[in-house]
C-alpha cells in the first residue's frame, strides 16, 4: 500500500516533517509506504528549491490544489494557525487523511469544527491526528507505561515547564507568531500546548480547572525589515527588524496552576523570556510510590525515583532510554547509541502510517487536540479574570457526533 503525502508550508515544520517522512519506512516495517509526493508554498521559485532540497517529486503554490487532488492520500499541515481550520477540513471533505499541526487552531470554534469533521470522516475510514510530538520521545513514552503499569502510585503532582528566550530582546520584530490574528496566542499555545498534551498523556488526567496569569513584557515592537506593515510580516524567525513598530497582541509568558480528574495539582510555565533557556522543556510528576523527570535536553534518559525500594537503597536513577524494549526503540540502534529531537516526527509518522493502514484511530485525534485547545481557552479566560478559578470545558460535550 503506498500512501501518497501533500505537506503544506515547508520551514521549520515542513523541515522536520520532510525529514520524517523521507526515513520512516526506511527505519520501521510498516504495511505502507509514504511517498512524497506534493508540497505546497505561495512562492513558485521557493517552494520549487523546497521540493528540490527536501526530497519531494512535485510542487504547487495553492492548498486547495493540493487537497484537491485525486492522487494524494495525505494532507500535511505545516502552516501557522491562522489556516489549519480551512486546510484541514477541506482536506477532510475530499476524503485525506489529514496530520495537522499543533495547537490544533487558533480558537475554540475552530478545533470544535475540525474534531467534529474528524469524527464525521472517521466513519469513512478517514483518519486525523495531531502533532504533539513530544508524545513520541521514547523517555516521554516510557514515563506514560511507568505510570501506567502503576510504578508511580497514586499521582499527586505535576510539575511542567517549557522555557525559551528567542525574543528577550525588545528589538526582535514581530513575526507571525507575536500576532494573535495569526498565531492564536503566544507562548501559552505555542509551548505551553506541548506540555498540557504531555501530562495529560503521560499521566492519563486530564485537566479540570485552572487558575493563571499571563503577561506581555515588550507590547511593541519593530516589523520586521522589507515589511510594508502587520499584514506583510514574514513568516518564522525573522532576519532584521525595519524601522516601523507595531502592537505584541500574544503573550510572552503564561503560567498557571491546576487540578487533573484523578486529584492531582499541577504547576505549568510557558515563557520566551526565560534567558538562556533555550527550548527547555521539562516535567516532573511525583507519586505515592515514586517520581519521575524528563528533561528534553537529556532526551534519551528519565531520572526514576522508586519508593518501594529498601530506603537505605532509594534515590534518583538513570534510566537510559534506548534497549530495544523501550518504546519506539527496536527500530533504531543498539542499546546506548542515542537519538535525538528529529526521531520523535519519525515516530509521529510510523505511529500516523500504521494507523491508516491497519484502520485504527491514532493518537491524539482532533478530539484529544479540541480538549488541549479548551484549556488554553480557560488558561486565557482565567487571566483576563484577574486569575480567578475557571474550569475547562470538558470535550465530550465540545464536539457533538
Ligand atoms: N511540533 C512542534 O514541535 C512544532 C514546532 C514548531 C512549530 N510547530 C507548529 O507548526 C506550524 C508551523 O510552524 P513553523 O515553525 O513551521 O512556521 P514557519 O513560519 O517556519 O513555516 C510556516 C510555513 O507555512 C507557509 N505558509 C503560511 N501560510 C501559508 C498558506 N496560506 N499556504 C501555503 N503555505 C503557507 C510559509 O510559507 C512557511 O513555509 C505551527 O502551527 C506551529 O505551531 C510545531
Amino acid at each position: 500500500m503506498q500512501l501518497r503525502v501533500g505537506m503544506v508550508g515547508y520551514a521549520f515544520m515542513g523541515a522536520a516533517h520532510s525529514q520524517a517522512w523521507r526515513t520512516v519506512n526506511r527505519v520501521y516495517d510498516l504495511p505502507a509506504r509514504a511517498r512524497m509526493a506534493l508540497i505546497c508554498g505561495r512562492d513558485a521559485g521557493n517552494v520549487a528549491e523546497a521540493a528540490d532540497r527536501l526530497g519531494w517529486d512535485a510542487y504547487t503554490t495553492d492548498w486547495r490544489d493540493l487537497v484537491s487532488r485525486d492522487d494524494i492520500d495525505v494532507v500535511d499541515v505545516c502552516t501557522p494557525g491562522d489556516s489549519h481550520a480551512e486546510i484541514a477540513l477541506a482536506a477532510l471533505a475530499a476524503g485525506k487523511h489529514v496530520l495537522c499541526e499543533k495547537p490544533l487552531a487558533n480558537t475554540v470554534e475552530e478545533a470544535r469544527a475540525m474534531a467534529a469533521a474528524a469524527a464525521t470522516a472517521r466513519a469513512s475510514g478517514v483518519r486525523s491526528m495531531c502533532g504533539f510530538n513530544y508524545r513520541r520521545v521514547p523517555a516521554v513514552a516510557m514515563m506514560r507505561r511507568l505510570v501506567a503499569d502503576g510504578r508511580l502510585g497514586v499521582i499527586r503532582h505535576v510539575r511542567a515547564a517549557y522555557l525559551q528566550d528567542w525574543i528577550v530582546d525588545p528589538q526582535f520584530p514581530l513575526v507571525w507568531r507575536l500576532q494573535k490574528d495569526r498565531a492564536g496566542s503566544g507562548a501559552l499555545g505555542d509551548i505551553g500546548a506541548h506540555i498540557i498534551d504531555l501530562t495529560q498523556y503521560v499521566t492519563g488526567q486530564r485537566i479540570t480547572g485552572v487558575s493563571a496569569v499571563t503577561e506581555t513584557f515588550v507590547k511593541e515592537r519593530p516589523l520586521p525589515a522589507g515589511s510594508s506593515g502587520l499584514a506583510a510580516t514574514v513568516d518564522g524567525h525573522a532576519d532584521g527588524a525595519g524601522p516601523a513598530t507595531g502592537p505584541v497582541t500574544v503573550d510572552d509568558a503564561a503560567l498557571f496552576v491546576a487540578r487533573l480528574d484523578g486529584g492531582a495539582l499541577a504547576t505549568y510555565e510557558a515563557s520566551r523570556f526565560a534567558t538562556g533557556r533555550k527550548n527547555a522543556l521539562r516535567v516532573e510528576i511525583n507519586g505515592s510510590l515514586g517520581s519521575v523527570v524528563f528533561d528534553l535536553e537529556r532526551l534519551n534518559e528519565l531520572e526514576f525515583y522508586d519508593a518501594t525500594l529498601p530506603t537505605a537503597e532509594q534515590g534518583f536513577s538513570r534510566i537510559l532510554v534506548t534497549e530495544g524494549d523501550h518504546p519506539y526503540m527496536s527500530a533504531w540502534w543498539p542499546p546506548g547509541h542515542i537519538i535525538g529531537y528529529e526521531h520523535s516526527f519519525t515516530h509521529q509518522m510510523r505511529d500516523f502510517i500504521e494507523a491508516i493502514a491497519t484502520g485504527t484511530d491514532p493518537e491524539p485525534s482532533f478530539a484529544d487536540a479540541l480538549q488541549v485547545q479548551l484549556v488554553l481557552d480557560a488558561v486565557v479566560r482565567s487571566a483576563e479574570l484577574g486569575s480567578s478559578w475557571t474550569d475547562v470545558e470538558p470535550a465530550l460535550t465540545a464536539v457533538a457526533v
